[in-house]
């Protein structure tokens, strides 16, 4: 009995400790301690962005090193692999973003940080010009911005490859502003189709939700999409569940190429069960505000051109290089024949250039353009500034103790000397030791709809390749480990439980 009682206090006790604990540690994260101000003494260090990369750096970043300026028209991270589920509300766009400026307050020293963006680098001069591009602007907006040291991480736009009509008429998923604008649209379509009076044919138009491009983000998309017909908007609109329907386009003559073989047989499967239609080696030539116009090849295997209307158009065909890296590459010679973004070496230091560093999107070091490869670089990065940082520390202590060493008045006092540099000596080969940046591939993971995911994971020297419902809970678990926060965890675990007991909301805003 005693033992029962004995056990009853020490579980009160625990409980209580770990409630002051977590209670403790909610304080500290909302009440961060004072920050030193940004030293101008010190070397200034530019980055460009607050996307994966540039975040990544920023995270283990020790700032004291540095004076720090950040630049993005931005003022948040973005969680973009759960960036699908927005548009259809599964998940709310706020869910996966994180305010930069609350990041940065943890940081030890300040930061400084510009809502703006970057529109041309001068590397002769080394300053960044900055224009504010806001709604609201002041008296100035736009500044220039030097730099002794310039990370550039500002990822990549919508490539259309110069298509008729694709900008004036589809919508893209990349920014928090396309998931909204994407989820007004399929509500609008789908409120028009059941306008009274409405012809068949223009009901069928209007509810025609076309993808054009079948990588994992065209994939997701269609995926989330469907999830959505089949769980919401059918049985809140039952007049639409005979016309709804969903189509991706692809000119390759499969989708999610970078996925084994398996795994795409899996997918295109799955999206057949879900009466998702797949066009592969269909390539979109023309688009209007009605039709898209599509090559395929006919039945004589002619190739043959076909008018497709569309209520939705979602574009999702990869990536093009920003202005800003456009002109960037134009300035340095020794970047002449780069096309997919600046070319780096093994340091990620941009070819051509003395203290200017790529990240991610805008980067071109032969792996994917991933968040995977952009967060691993950006944390590489880091390291190494942090590293050429403690370098500089300890090659100043060393020349004072040489200045030392030679003043020394006997012999005695000498050796002393002697073996305080050896030790840093030793110190400082120990620090320089920094190989060049390595990507380790992870695997790759999508969500294919139907609560199912296709996974290809690195496993040891091999490959796991694994499609379906475990999958599918394997990828949430992956997702929320990543999230940048805890309060993007809980969050996006609210709004997953939200959406399957009240289901996902179809007003338009
Ligand atoms: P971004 O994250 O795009 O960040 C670029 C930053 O630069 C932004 O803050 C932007 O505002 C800023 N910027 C832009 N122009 C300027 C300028 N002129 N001056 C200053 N700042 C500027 N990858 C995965 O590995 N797994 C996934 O599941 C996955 N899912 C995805 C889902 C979607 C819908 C999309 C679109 C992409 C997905 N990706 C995924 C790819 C991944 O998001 C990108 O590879 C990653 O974002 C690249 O990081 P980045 O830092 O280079 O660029
Ligand atoms: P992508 O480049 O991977 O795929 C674009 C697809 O569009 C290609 O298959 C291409 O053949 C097709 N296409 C191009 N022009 C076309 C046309 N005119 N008509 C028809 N099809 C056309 O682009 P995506 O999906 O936007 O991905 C960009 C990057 O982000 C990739 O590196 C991808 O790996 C990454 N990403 C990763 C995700 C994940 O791991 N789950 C999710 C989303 C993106």
């Amino acid at each position: 009995f005693r033992f029962l009682r004995w056990t009853w206090r020490l579980t009160y006790i625990s409980a209580i400790a770990g409630v002051a604990y977590a209670g403790y540690g909610v304080w500290e994260m909302r009440n961060p301690g004072d920050q030193p101000p940004p030293d101008p003494s010190k070397k200034t260090l530019v980055v460009l962005g607050t996307g994966w990369g540039a975040v990544s750096l920023l995270k283990k970043l020790d700032t004291e090193n540095y004076n720090v300026v950040v630049v993005s028209p931005r003022n948040y991270f973005l969680f973009t692999p759960l960036l699908p589920s927005c548009t259809v509300g599964t998940i709310e766009h706020r869910s996966i973003m994180e305010p930069i400026r609350n990041f940065l307050r943890h940081k030890k020293a300040s930061v400084q940080y510009y809502e703006a963006e970057a529109t041309k680098i001068d590397y002769e001069k080394r300053v960044v010009y900055i224009n504010d591009d806001s709604e609201i602007k002041g008296d100035v907006s736009a500044t220039e911005v030097p730099f002794d040291m310039l990370v550039i991480g500002v990822g990549a736009e919508n490539a259309t490859f110069g298509i008729p009509g694709v900008r004036e008429n589809s919508l893209f998923l990349k920014e928090v502003g396309d998931a909204q604008r994407i989820r007004n649209r399929i509500m609008d379509c789908c409120e028009t189709a059941t306008f009274k009076d409405q012809s068949t044919d223009e009901v069928k138009r209007l509810l025609h939700m076309v993808v054009v491009g079948g990588g994992p983000t065209g994939v997701e998309f269609a995926g989330e999409l469907q999830d959505f017909f089949n769980s919401d908007l059918k049985k809140w609109l039952p007049e639409i569940k005979d016309n709804f329907h969903v189509t991706l386009v692809e000119a390759l003559p499969n989708v999610l190429p970078m996925f084994s073989k398996q795994l795409i047989d899996y997918t295109e499967k799955t999206f057949k069960e879900e009466t998702i239609t797949i066009r592969t080696k269909t390539m979109v030539k023309n688009v209007t505000n009605k039709y898209i116009e599509a090559e395929s090849a006919g039945p004589d295997g002619k190739k043959v051109i076909e008018k497709i209307p569309y209520g939705l158009l979602v574009w999702a065909t990869g990536n093009a290089l920003r202005p800003i890296v456009k002109d960037f590459i134009n300035q340095i010679p020794a970047q002449k024949d780069s096309r997919r973004g600046l070319a780096v070496n093994e340091y990620l230091v941009v070819k051509g250039c003395e203290n200017v560093w790529a990240v991610g999107d805008c980067a071109v070091a032969n792996y994917a353009p991933t968040a995977q490869v952009a967060s691993q670089e950006g944390t590489w990065l880091a390291r190494m500034f942090n590293q050429m940082a403690k370098t500089q520390e300890i090659e100043s202590e060393l020349k004072l103790l040489s200045e030392k060493q030679e003043k020394a008045p006997n012999k005695e006092a000498r050796d002393a000397v002697f073996d305080e540099i050896k030790g840093l000596q030793k110190r400082l080969r120990r620090v320089k030791q920094i190989g060049p940046f390595e990507y380790t591939h992870n695997g790759s993971l999508a969500y294919i709809g139907s609560e199912k995911a296709v996974a290809d994971i690195s496993w040891w020297s091999g490959n796991i390749a694994s499609g379906g419902t475990l999958t599918y809970f394997f990828w949430k678990s992956a997702y929320i480990n990543m999230c940048f926060s805890t309060r993007n965890r809980v969050l996006v675990c609210i709004d997953w439980a939200k959406s399957k007991v009240f289901g996902r909301d179809v007003s338009r805003v």
